[in-house]
């Protein structure tokens, strides 16, 4: 699990994260169900919360991997399931690129894009936490488009997305194994050029065989909370 404070130590970012987290939080509500993101901004937003809950806030929770599910569980965050319910009031989740304006985003560096993307279809409102590095014209470029695939036949996936315009490559754990995601699946790493049209690459990428899900978010976030060194900017689409 990604620790907040080694971060604080060595993320450049860390007061950034740390107060987009913490506004993002404030927007939290009694009785609310939540959906919590993954990431060290979303760790830093489950610390947030968790305190809330200590404090005597009563909410339930989804995370959207197992360490998020496990730093909740260590705080006290109840959590529940979408076997109990199938709508959550609101997200709070990072990115790994925000567009200015439209808000689409790329997700998916963390591993955890699959479950973000159920999480964020089902709740009433996305906020995402972050810091101003992440905000851009267009989204692509320099930082990879994840797309979660099957592992059966992935080099085939691999080579008919890349038929696309990508350059892919598939994620490796430390070790040099292929990464695997809490669902079991594979990831490959899809370098676009700034892409002009993310709802139709989304659309492209998903109907290609083999794929699972991929990590452009079109049209879901509601709100992005941008922290600087002038304080958090609360962006809308
Ligand atoms: C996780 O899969 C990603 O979608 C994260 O939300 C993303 O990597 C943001 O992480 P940071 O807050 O650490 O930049």
């Amino acid at each position: 699990m990604t620790d907040p404070g080694t971060h604080r130590g060595t993320d450049p970012a860390a007061a950034e994260k740390q107060a987009a987290a913490e506004a993002a939080v404030a927007l939290v509500e009694d009785g609310m169900a939540l959906g919590l993101g993954t990431g060290s901004t979303a760790t830093l937003a489950i610390a947030a919360l968790g305190k809330r809950v200590q404090a005597g806030l009563s909410v339930v929770a989804i995370p959207t991997s197992e360490r998020s599910a496990a730093q909740a569980r260590a705080l006290g965050i109840p959590l529940t399931d979408f076997a109990t319910r199938t709508r959550l009031d609101l997200t709070i989740d990072g990115a790994d690129q925000i567009a200015r304006g439209s808000l689409d985003l790329v997700k998916g560096l963390g591993g955890a894009l699959l479950r973000e993307k159920i999480v964020a279809q089902a709740s009433d409102r996305l906020v995402i936490v972050a810091d101003q590095s992440k905000l851009v014209d267009r989204l692509g470029g320099q930082v990879p488009v994840p797309v979660e695939v099957v592992p059966f036949g992935w080099q085939t996936t691999a080579e008919r997305i890349a038929r696309l315009g990508a350059s892919v490559r598939p994620r490796r754990a430390p070790d040099g194994s292929l990464f695997q995601s809490d669902g079991g699946n594979l990831i490959l790493d899809c370098t676009f050029d700034p892409i002009a049209d993310p709802a139709g690459l989304d659309a492209a990428l998903a109907t290609t065989v083999g794929v699972i899900e991929t990590g452009l978010f079109v049209g879901m976030a509601a709100v992005a909370l941008v922290a600087g060194p002038d304080g958090v900017a609360r962006l809308s689409r």
